[in-house]
This record gives structure tokens, sequence and C-alpha cells, in this order.
């Protein structure tokens, strides 16, 4: 007789792509998606975890020391789908001997694509001039109308030279003819040399570059990373570009710069108190906003979905999961 897993219980705070979801039941185990299509709140997460084995997670979960506490010392695992886990207590689950994993290299290529997609979308001024033709604001071709930025001949910053800053510098340093230089607490000479790019101390790069793309993981040394002071020190003619995590940004002195034109505009995928906005910021025109999607392709999702589903098999199954988070 083959041998079966023990029934395990699993739970998955939020529909995902099912190709995960599937893996799962295949495993052998008790599957249990939340089915209201919402994000749980607090006492509905603890009440939804209880008895569980492991968690499938989101970045709108907050998992902290009272979530494990509500699984229940049975909690092997908390696989967050996501590549960004600020939303989980590390030493909380550290010390219960949870293991976290996430969900990288997978949506590397997805988010950088988004981010250039920002790039051109903010520099073009494509989205408030779409509005203005779908408005009936279009009268007729103009010589003044709707004037943006070339991308050619100009720097791009790149905050953060981790996978996907990587990413974007190997897509943007082929055929967009840019200068690309970076800033990242570790310096790596060998894709400085593959991709020709520069190393700059962060306040060189704010004062020299046209674009600013941020790719760095929200910690405690991240966080408000850009603030006032950076803003000042960036050209009245450079563009922000973000789809790292919001808190890296401080949105209040971003929205008073953008009022204030001490940059010329900012493309934002990620804010710092989701879902809400700051105040201001939808009514500058000199914005792009998105709804954190930057790895949101369909592609990209099922394979996340996969990815955090063989986490959980490895640990249920006494294994080390391929993406433990150190
Ligand atoms: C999305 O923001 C992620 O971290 O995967
Ligand atoms: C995330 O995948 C990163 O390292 O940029």
């Amino acid at each position: 007789m083959m041998k079966k897993n023990k029934k395990y219980r699993v739970v998955v705070t939020r529909q995902i792509p099912t190709s995960g979801i599937s893996l799962l039941k295949q495993a052998g185990f008790d599957v249990k998606v939340n089915p209201k299509g919402r994000v749980l709140k607090k006492e509905e997460l603890k009440k939804f975890v209880k008895g569980a084995d492991a968690i499938l997670s989101l970045l709108t979960d907050k998992i902290d020391a009272e979530i494990l506490e509500a699984a229940g010392p049975q909690l092997k695992i908390v696989a967050n789908y996501a590549v960004g886990y600020d939303n989980i207590k590390l030493d909380d689950c550290r010390k219960r001997k949870v293991f976290v994993t996430n969900t990288p290299g997978v949506l590397t290529e997805t988010v950088a694509e988004h981010a250039i997609g920002l790039l051109f979308a903010i520099s073009q001024r494509i989205v408030e001039a779409d509005e203005f033709t779908r408005r009936g604001k279009f009268n007729g071709w103009a010589p003044m109308m709707f004037l943006g930025s070339d991308v050619r001949e100009k720097t791009l910053g790149i905050i953060g030279l981790g996978r996907i800053g990587a990413e974007v510098a190997r897509r943007m340093a082929d055929g967009f003819d840019l200068k690309i230089v970076y800033y990242d607490i570790k310096r790596s000479p060998t894709l400085e040399k593959k991709y020709k790019i520069h190393y700059l101390p962060l306040r060189t790069l704010l004062r020299t570059s046209d674009f600013v793309s941020v790719h760095v993981p929200l910690l405690p040394q991240t966080r408000h990373l850009i603030g006032w002071s950076a803003l000042k020190m960036m050209k009245k003619t450079a563009y922000l570009i973000n789809t790292s995590r919001g808190p890296v940004i401080d949105e209040r002195a971003l929205v008073k710069a953008l009022k204030q034109k001490i940059i010329a505009g900012a493309a934002l995928d990620v804010f710092e108190n989701e879902p809400r906005l700051m105040p201001g910021l939808t009514k500058l025109e000199n914005t792009v906003l998105t709804p954190h999607i930057a790895s949101a392709s369909v592609e990209t999702r099922s394979k996340m979905s996969e990815m955090a589903a063989k986490n959980i098999i490895a640990v249920l199954n006494a294994k080390t999961p391929p993406n433990l988070v150190k």
C-alpha cells in the first residue's frame, strides 16, 4: 500500500492561482482556502489559522507572535506568496522554529518589466494623455501638446541591485541608449562589467540621475530612504519609480515635492499605507499610480503559487524548503 502523508492542514489566506493549490492537494494535505474574497481581518485570521501545520500567507497578512500563537505549536511553516516578506516577524517565527519562505526569482522579470513600463508611462505622459483623449479634449494636433521627456541619453539610477534591480539594468542597458548607475550596500563588480553600469554613492546617484528606480527590500534601514532631503537632491527634471515597498519612500514628502515641482514626476506601484493613498497624490498630474500589480502576470502568479506550495510540501515532508528566508 502506498504510504500516505499524514493529513497535514494547510491554510491559504486568499484565493491564489489554482496550480499551487492543486500541488498541495495532490500531496495529500487538507487544504483550506479563505472563501471570503478579501483580506482577513486580524481576528478572522487568528481563527482561520487555528490548527494549521502550514500557512500560505500574502503580503497583506501581518504574521506576528499573536498569529503564530493562534495557529498553535504544530505550525511548521509560513510560506509567503511574495518575494518581499516585511509582513512577517522573522524573530517570532524563529523563536517557534517556524520556517519562513518567499517566492524569489519567478517574479524578477515581471516586476522589472512593470518598472520599465512605469518609466515610459511617466516620461511619455501616457496615462495623462490617455485621460485627456478619453475625455474628448483632443481637438487637433498641437506642436506643444504633452511634451514629455526622452529616455535615451539619460541616466537611470537604480537603488538596490538585487535580482529585480539587476534585471532592470540588464533590460535597459541593451537598446535604450542610456547610462546606468546604481547604488547598493554592496558593490557587484561582475554586474558592473556585464551590463556596463557604474556604482555611485546614494547622494551622487540622486543628484545625477534622470530616472531613479527603487528596488530595495523594506527594512528598518530602508524605511524612508527617499525622504525630503533625498527628493531635494534629485534633479528638477527627474522621475522617481517605485515597485519595491511603499514605506521606502516618505509619501508625504513625495506629495509635497511633486506639488512644488522639486522633481518632475513619480510612477508608483506601491504605497506607504496600502491600500490608502496619501491625500493629494491622486490629484497630481505628474504621477502614474498602479495598485501593487508589478508581479501580476498570469504566468508569474501561477509560478508563485507553485513555489509557495513546493515550500510547504518540502517542510511537511521534513525537508529543507527551497526558498528559506534567512
Ligand atoms: C510583491 O510585492 C512581492 O513582494 O512579491
Ligand atoms: C528580489 O527578488 C530582489 O532581489 O530584487
